[in-house]
C-alpha cells in the first residue's frame, strides 16, 4: 500500500534537501506508462531566455521540477512575472524587469547551477549582475572558467567575491571568436544566450550539440536570433538589437525516459514511456538492445521491456551524439543483473561513480578504478579526470538503508531498491524531485510497493 502525500503538501515538497524518506519493499517488476515532460536541462535554459524578450513567452510542457521552481524565483526576484496559464504551461513577462538585491538572489539560488545563465541576459538588460555561487549535482567540482572566459571575451568584466561573482558591461557586450577547450553544454548555453544581442557576430568553435542545445537554438531563432550550426561543432551568431518573446514546446526529458528503461531492465518489467522519441535516444537504444532489452518504438512514445537474460556490456559516457553521462547510472543497476563481466566509463565527468558504494551495500559487486581503465575496442579519447566502474553480474540484490548523493544517482538507488528482494529505506529523495516530476506519483502507477516517510 502506498501513503503518498501530495507533492503540494509534501512538507519537502521539492525541497533539494528535503528529508523525505521512502520506504520501498522490492521484488516486484515495474509495468505500466509513465509520461515524461519536457527537459528540465532545456526548459530551465528557456525560461532564462524569455529575458531576452521584449515581450512575453509562453514555454509549454514544463516538468514540476524544483530545479524550475528555483528558475523561476530567480526570474521574479528580478521582476519578471511568472504566470500559469495551466499546468506545464508558463507565461514569462520580462517587461518590468529589474537588478535584484544580492541576499535575494542568493535565497532563490538553491542548489542549481542555472544562475550562472543569467549573466549573458542580465548584461544586455541592466548593465550588471551578480550570480550566487552555484549549486548542483557533487559529480565533480563543476568549473565555470569557460564561462567566465566567454564572457570576458565578449567585454563583460568579471569580479569574483565571497559568495558569487558580479559582473558589468560599462560599454555593453559585442561579438567574439570562442573556442571551448571541451564540449561544455553549459558553456555552450553561456555563448547562445550572450551572443544572440551582442553588437557583431560570434563563432562559437567546440561547442556543445545536444538535442537540448538545439532546442534553445529553436527558441532563440524563435526570439529573432540569427543563429546557424555549422559543421565540426562550430555555431555563428549575428548579434541583433532585438528579441521578442517566443511560444515553444519543450523537447522531452531524455534523461527521465532513459531513466524509467533502465527501471525496467533492473526490476523485469514493462514499461511504455509517454513523449519519449527514438531520434534523441538513439545510441542509448543501441545500448539497452546490447545489454538484451527490447523497445518499440510508437507514435506517442516507447515501450521498454527486458527480453532475455541481460548481457554485460562495454560502455564509454560522452558528449551528444555519444552515450550521456546522465544515462550510466541507472544502467550501472541494470548491468549488475547481467551475467558476466561490464565496464562504464565516465569520461565527461571525475566523481560520477561514488553512487555505486552504495548498490554494493545491496548486494551488487562494482570496482571502480579512480583513474580510469583501458579496454579493447574503446572509441572515446580518454581524458585525464575519466573514471571507470566494472560491474560482475548478476548479483541479487538485497534491501538496505541508504541516503540519496545527487540527481541520477538517487533514481539509481530507487530503482536498486525496487529491484532488490526485502525492504529498503532511501532517504533525502528531495534531491531526485529535481529532475524527476511527480516520482512518487509514477512509481506507485507503476506498481511500486513503497511508502513515503516524512
Ligand atoms: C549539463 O551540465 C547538465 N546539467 C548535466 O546534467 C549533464 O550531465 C552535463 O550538461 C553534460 O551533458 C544541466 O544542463 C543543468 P558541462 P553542465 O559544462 O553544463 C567541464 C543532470 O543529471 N567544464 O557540459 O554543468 C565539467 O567539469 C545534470 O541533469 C569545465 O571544465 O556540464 C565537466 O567535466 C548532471 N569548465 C565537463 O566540462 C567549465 O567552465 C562537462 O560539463 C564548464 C564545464
Amino acid at each position: 500500500m502506498n501513503t503518498l502525500p501530495s507533492v503540494e503538501t509534501a512538507p519537502n515538497n521539492g525541497d533539494v534537501h528535503g528529508g523525505t524518506t521512502l520506504v520501498i519493499r522490492g521484488g516486484r517488476p515495474l509495468a505500466g506508462r509513465v509520461e515524461v515532460k519536457g527537459a528540465k536541462n532545456l526548459a530551465t535554459k528557456a525560461m532564462v531566455a524569455s529575458l531576452l524578450g521584449g515581450s512575453a513567452s509562453v514555454l509549454r510542457d514544463v516538468p514540476d521540477i524544483s530545479d524550475v521552481r528555483v528558475v523561476r524565483s530567480l526570474l521574479e526576484a528580478h521582476g519578471v512575472h511568472v504566470d500559469d496559464v495551466e499546468e506545464g504551461v508558463l507565461r514569462l513577462d520580462p517587461s518590468d524587469a529589474v537588478s535584484a538585491e544580492m541576499d535575494e538572489i542568493d535565497a532563490h539560488a538553491g542548489s542549481s547551477r542555472i544562475p550562472i545563465l543569467f549573466c549573458g541576459p542580465l548584461l544586455h538588460l541592466l548593465g550588471h549582475a551578480f550570480i550566487p555561487d552555484l549549486g548542483g549535482c557533487r559529480i565533480g567540482d563543476r568549473p565555470i572558467d569557460f564561462h567566465l572566459d566567454a564572457l570576458r571575451a565578449f567585454g563583460a568584466v568579471v569580479e569574483k567575491l565571497p559568495s558569487g561573482i558580479r559582473l558589468s558591461a560599462p560599454q555593453g557586450l559585442h561579438g567574439a571568436n570562442i573556442s571551448l577547450p571541451y564540449p561544455s553544454v553549459g558553456a555552450t548555453e553561456q555563448v547562445l544566450l550572450t551572443a544572440v544581442r551582442a553588437k557583431g557576430t560570434t563563432e562559437l568553435r567546440g561547442a556543445a550539440i545536444e538535442p537540448e542545445i538545439m532546442d534553445l537554438i529553436g527558441v532563440l531563432q524563435k526570439m529573432g536570433a540569427i543563429i546557424s550550426y555549422e559543421p565540426n561543432r562550430v555555431i555563428f551568431i549575428e548579434g541583433v538589437d532585438e528579441l521578442a518573446g517566443y511560444d515553444h514546446r519543450c523537447i522531452f526529458d531524455r534523461n527521465e525516459a532513459a531513466s524509467w528503461a533502465c527501471a525496467a531492465l533492473a526490476t523485469d518489467g514493462d514499461i511504455f514511456v509517454g513523449g519519449a522519441k527514438q531520434q534523441e535516444m538513439l545510441t542509448f537504444l543501441n545500448v539497452f538492445r546490447k545489454v538484451g532489452g527490447t523497445f518499440d518504438i510508437a507514435e506517442d512514445g516507447i515501450r521498454f521491456r527486458r527480453g532475455a537474460e541481460l548481457k554485460p556490456v562495454m560502455v564509454e559516457t560522452d558528449v551528444h551524439p555519444g552515450f550521456m553521462t546522465d544515462w550510466q547510472q541507472p544502467l550501472i543497476v541494470a548491468l549488475t543483473q547481467a551475467a558476466g563481466t561490464s565496464i562504464v566509463h565516465e569520461t565527461v565527468y571525475e566523481n560520477r561513480l561514488g553512487f555505486t558504494e552504495a548498490l554494493n551495500q545491496m548486494g551488487a559487486d562494482i570496482v571502480i578504478h579512480p583513474q580510469g581503465l583501458d579496454s579493447p575496442d574503446r572509441r572515446v579519447a580518454r581524458r585525464a579526470l575519466e573514471q571507470a566502474a566494472v560491474i560482475n553480474g548478476p548479483t541479487p540484490l538485497h534491501g538496505a538503508d541508504v541516503v540519496v548523493p545527487d540527481l541520477r544517482g538517487g533514481y539509481s538507488y530507487v530503482i536498486a531498491a525496487l529491484a532488490a528482494k526485502g525492504e529498503s529505506h532511501v532517504s533525502n529523495v528531495g534531491i531526485i524531485r529535481r529532475g524527476y516530476e511527480k516520482l512518487f506519483e509514477k512509481l506507485a502507477a507503476l506498481g511500486a510497493d513503497f511508502d513515503v516517510v516524512e
